[in-house]
C-alpha cells in the first residue's frame, strides 16, 4: 500500500534503525502493512508522503497538532526566535512569561517546571511524589501511558499495549514491583490496592480522561473517589494531561470531570509541535525541587527558547474568542457523521470524544477500561485503516489511538473524510 519511495526508504531504514522506526507506534505492522508512509511535507490539514500522495491528517503527530501544519503565526515566531538564538543555557524572559501563563490557566498550579517531553514531565512527577511523601509505591491504571521511563511501563497503554504485557524488558524487578496497576473506572479495585498498601503509597497517577486506550472518560464520581483514597492514604494524586491538556478547553481538562490534583503534567499540544513538557503543582511541593529542595531534575534543553516561543504563540492563538467552539463544532460534525455511517452499514462501531480528539472504536460498546478497548476487532480496524489510507485519509495505525482535528480542518476536509469512510464502510 505504501508507495515505492516510502518502501525504499523503509528498506534502508531497516538496516540502520531498529524496526525501521524511531518510535514503535509509527510502525504499520499492527495494521498488517509492510511499510509505513514516510511523510515529507504538511500544510494546513494535509500531509504529503515521499511518493507525492496527499492525505488529510488525523494522526496529528499523535496529539501535538491543534493549529494544523505550517500556521503562519507559529512559523513567524519560530523564525524570529531562530534569528535571536535557539539555546542559551540561562534563564530567559520567554520561560517566565510561559510559566506565568500556565499558572494563570491551571488552577492547581502555583509553580511549574518546563521540560522537553511528556516522559520527562511524568518521570519528574513520580520522583517528586516520592520525595514529598518519603514513600515509593505508585498506583496507576491499566492501559494508561505515562511515557517510557522504567516505572511507567507496567500495564501501559499506547504503543506499549502492543507488547505482550503492556510493559518492557530491561526493567529491574524491584522497580517494576514499585508500580501497581488496576483497571480504570473500577473504584473498588483502586480501593483494594490502596487499602493493602496505604503506608507505602506515594502517588496515584491517572490520565483524568484517558487517551491511550482510545478516548475513555471516567465514570461520574470516579476521580473524586481517587482524590478521597489519596487523601485517606496520605499520598498525592497526579493527573497526566499530556494528551488532554489544552485540547478541549483553554487549560487543563480535569475541571470537566473531577477535583484538583496535587501535581499535573502537560506536553503535546502545549509545545505547538516542538518538544516541550511541563509539570507542577502546589508551591510547597514544588519547593522540594532542586535548587531549593533535594529532588533533582534538570535538562540541557529544559525551557529552550524555541519550544517556549512556540508555546507562547500557541497559547495566544488558543486564547482567542471562539477557538475552542470552532474546534468543537468541526469535530462533532465529523465524529457524529463517522459513527452514523459505520452503524448504517452494520459495522460494530462506537465513538468517544473529548473536544477535537476522539476514537472510533471497533466494538459495539465504547470501552470504559483496557479490557473493553482490547475487545475491539483488530482485523476490522486494519481494513478500515487501509481503506482510509488508500482514499487519502491518514489515521494513527493502532486502534488504541485517537483522531486529532485541528483549526486547519474545515468543511471540505470533513466532507471528504465522510465520503471516504462511506466507501470503506460500504465495501464491508
Ligand atoms: C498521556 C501521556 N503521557 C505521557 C506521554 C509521553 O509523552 P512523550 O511522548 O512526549 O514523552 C504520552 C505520549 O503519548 C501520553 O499520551
Amino acid at each position: 500500500m505504501s508507495g515505492e519511495r516510502s518502501r525504499a526508504l523503509f528498506d534502508r531504514a531497516l538496516h540502520v534503525v531498529p524496526g525501521g522506526v524511531m518510535s514503535p507506534a509509527r510502525s504499520f505492522g499492527s495494521v498488517g502493512l509492510e511499510a509505513p508512509v514516510f511523510l515529507e511535507r504538511g500544510e494546513g490539514a494535509w500531509v504529503w508522503d515521499a511518493d507525492g500522495n496527499r492525505y488529510i491528517d488525523y494522526l496529528g503527530a499523535f496529539g501535538p497538532h491543534i493549529l494544523g501544519h505550517g500556521d503562519c503565526r507559529l512559523t513567524a515566531a519560530l523564525v524570529a526566535q531562530v534569528q535571536n538564538g535557539i539555546l542559551f543555557g540561562t534563564p530567559h524572559q520567554g520561560e517566565v512569561l510561559l510559566a506565568e501563563k500556565l499558572v494563570a490557566a491551571v488552577p492547581c498550579l502555583d509553580q511549574v517546571r518546563l521540560v522537553s517531553s511528556g516522559t520527562e514531565a511524568l518521570m519528574s512527577v513520580v520522583r517528586l511524589a516520592r520525595a514529598a511523601t518519603g514513600r515509593d509505591l505508585v498506583l496507576k491504571f491499566d492501559g494508561h501511558y505515562h511515557g517510557h521511563f522504567d516505572g511507567a511501563l507496567v500495564a501501559a497503554g499506547s504503543g506499549a499495549s502492543q507488547t505482550a504485557d503492556g510493559g518492557s524488558s530491561g526493567i529491574p524487578a524491584p522497580i517494576r514491583h514499585r508500580t501497581l496497576s488496576v483497571p480504570f473506572n473500577d473504584l473498588a479495585a483502586a480501593h483494594r490496592a490502596v487499602a493493602s498498601h496505604a503506608q507505602e503509597l506515594a502517588l496515584i497517577l491517572v490520565e483524568p480522561i484517558c487517551g491511550n486506550m482510545g478516548v475513555v472518560w471516567p465514570h461520574q464520581g470516579y476521580l473524586q473517589g481517587l482524590r478521597t483514597l489519596a487523601d485517606e492514604a496520605g499520598c498525592l494524586l497526579a493527573y497526566d494531561e499530556v494528551i488532554v491538556g489544552f485540547r478541549a478547553r483553554f487549560g487543563p481538562a480535569y475541571p470537566l470531570v473531577g477535583p484538583a490534583p496535587d501535581l499535573i503534567a502537560f506536553g503535546k499540544v502545549l509545545g505547538g509541535g516542538l518538544p516541550l513538557g511541563a509539570y507542577g503543582g502546589r508551591r510547597e511541593l514544588m519547593q522540594l525541587v532542586t535548587p531549593l529542595g533535594a529532588m533533582f531534575q534538570a535538562g540541557t534543553h529544559a525551557g529552550n527558547p524555541l519550544s517556549v516561543a512556540a508555546a507562547l504563540t500557541l497559547l495566544k492563538i488558543l486564547a482567542e474568542d471562539g477557538v475552542y467552539q470552532r474546534l468543537e463544532a468541526g469535530s462533532k460534525q465529523l465524529a457524529d457523521g463517522l459513527l452514523a455511517a459505520g452503524l448504517r452499514h452494520g459495522w460494530p462501531v462506537s465513538l468517544s470524544r473529548l473536544g477535537s480528539t476522539w476514537t472510533l472504536f471497533f466494538t459495539a460498546q465504547a470501552p470504559s477500561d483496557l479490557v473493553g478497548a482490547q475487545s475491539q476487532d483488530q482485523a476490522l480496524f486494519a481494513r478500515f485503516f487501509g481503506g482510509m489510507l488508500s482514499a487519502g485519509v491518514l489515521l494513527a495505525p493502532s486502534f488504541y489511538e485517537s483522531w486529532f482535528w485541528t483549526l486547519a480542518h474545515g468543511e471540505a476536509e470533513c466532507e471528504r473524510t465522510l465520503q471516504a469512510a462511506e466507501q470503506v464502510f460500504a465495501a464491508g
